[in-house]
């Protein structure tokens, strides 16, 4: 890291400082909006991790966007702090210095939500009866909000429902997309309840350079790969933003609801707006918290306020269900739970998530099999040693390798797994091998996924499109 304390140019109050973190956190906002190259949007990430760094140093607080320094007192005058823990977690970026990837633990921490923990897991294998999904024990999802309250509705037999959500942005979905769904499948198989499914394509009109038309027709699109997962059509109700806005009773009047409780200050702190972002960025939060209420759906729960949400997401969502969790006890609502997931990591490494706008970076829901060997091969992250002499000497570094990363996501079987573990650790396994076990594992995953696809007609999207009742009784 550079030293950026001590040079010339550097500013020196807590004040310059401040807005020279706020000037860089825009000037990365507008090379992401200006599809700069990825090479130059790490290095200005990388630039702005560092400055916060700086900061928080200077003034021994953590910047926060909109709040300018008050009351600072300097962690130490010893000059710059020389570790460079600090992971940078929004919903529109993710970077770590960490070829590990992010510190999760200290995350569960900075945003103040538990840790799903053995106990936890424990009950819902007991409460459900079923063995847990291999996302809870591997510590995929890794942490939560009330999860237990959610439980003690089940038990009770009072009725919860289950929402998540996608943006849009490419006709393009890559197997990380899939985590959250896979996971809210199960869900929904072992709870047995309803379950919506938000497609912000208004969100994806706002933040890129999309056309409406562009934005709705990804949103079609992507339903049918959300659907190919395998949802409950009985169950389960997907929309647009974009459609279902205009034509719900109830949905509307809740993102007035949030949005009169809700300042501009608040939301710049926790999204990081600023004056010269558009009203319809600063607005939006409003209209993804407003499925968490059961009031947004009538046509599913009648005129039932008070069923019970649970939002299983990539831990980048929680900002906006910080919000909405803040909003809901001021107008008369529960609060949603959460569970939380960690980053499906880029073949390149896991100081960063998959992105779906880098060909490279990513295994395509649409890759053929050969795509997908050539990818794996070419460009997953190796914790392998240089040579074979020195790997069968010294082993592979699991904690770091993106190929068994991604087995543990999906390699369902643990014996399995842990014998993979076993041989690359020991370095009885080569990296070509341990490769080959996870190319042989994607692509019959990713070639029955195309195969469910082909089947889904437009008539069932229009289906699972349709405001109506679900197989639940209100
Ligand atoms: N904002 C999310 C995205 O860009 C989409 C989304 C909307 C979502 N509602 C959600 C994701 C609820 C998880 C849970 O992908």
């Amino acid at each position: 890291m550079a030293d950026i304390q001590n040079c010339d140019s550097c500013p020196s109050s807590p004040l310059e400082l401040f807005e020279r973190v706020t000037a860089q956190g825009e000037k990365v906002r507008s090379l992401k909006a200006g599809k700069a190259s990825t090479d130059e949007i790490d290095a200005a990430v990388k630039l702005l991790l560092s400055l916060k760094v700086t900061y928080k140093t200077a003034t021994g607080q953590d910047y926060k966007a909109g709040s300018p320094p008050v009351n600072f007192s300097p962690v130490s005058n010893n000059g710059p702090t020389t570790t460079q823990d600090e992971d940078f977690v929004d919903p529109w970026t993710v970077q770590t210095s960490n070829a590990k990837g992010i510190d999760y633990d200290k995350l569960i921490v900075r945003f103040g939500s538990s840790k799903i923990d053995k106990e936890l897991i424990n009950r819902i294998e007991r409460v459900t009866g079923k063995t847990p999904h291999h996302f809870l024990r591997r510590g995929i999802f890794f942490s939560h909000r009330d999860m237990n309250q959610i439980l003690d509705a089940y038990e009770n037999k009072k009725p919860f429902y289950l929402y998540t959500g996608r943006g849009p942005s490419s006709e393009a979905m890559h197997v990380g997309h899939l985590i959250p769904f896979i996971f809210t499948k199960w869900l929904q198989e072992v709870f047995n309840v309803p379950l919506v499914i938000q497609l912000t394509d208004d969100e994806k009109y706002l933040w890129k350079d999309l056309t409406i038309e562009k934005a709705y027709e990804y949103a079609i699109e992507n339903a049918k790969d959300i659907i190919a997962c395998g949802f409950d059509i009985n169950k389960t109700f997907i929309f647009s933003d974009l459609d279902y806005l205009g034509m719900s009773s109830g949905f509307y009047k809740n993102v007035v609801k949030v949005q009169k409780h809700v300042t501009f200050n608040q939301v710049k702190g926790i999204f990081g707006f600023t004056d010269s972002d558009c009203i319809g960025k600063i607005s939006f939060p409003a209209i993804q918290a407003a499925p968490s209420f059961s009031s947004s759906f009538p046509q599913i729960f009648k005129d039932k306020k008070d069923i019970q949400c649970l939002i299983p997401c990539a831990i980048d969502q929680d900002p906006y269900f910080r919000m909405t969790r803040d909003v809901a006890p001021r107008i008369g609502y529960l609060k949603p739970a959460l569970l939380h997931s960690i980053f499906f990591p880029a073949l390149q490494g896991a100081q960063t998530k998959m992105s779906a706008s880098d060909p490279n970076s990513s295994i395509f829901l649409t890759d053929t099999p050969k795509q997908i060997k050539t990818k794996i091969n070419k460009h997953a992250f190796s914790g392998g040693k240089d040579t074979i002499e020195e790997h069968r000497k010294y082993g592979g570094n699991c904690e770091v390798d993106v190929s068994y990363m991604y087995l543990t996501f999906f390699l369902e079987d643990d014996d399995e797994l842990e014998k993979m573990k076993q041989a690359y650790t020991s370095g009885a396994l080569l990296t070509g091998e341990l490769k080959k076990v996870l190319i042989e594992t994607l692509q019959p995953l990713v070639a029955a996924h195309q195969q469910r696809r082909k089947q889904i007609t437009d008539e069932m999207v229009k289906q699972f499109m349709t405001p109506r009742k679900l197989a639940f009784d209100f």
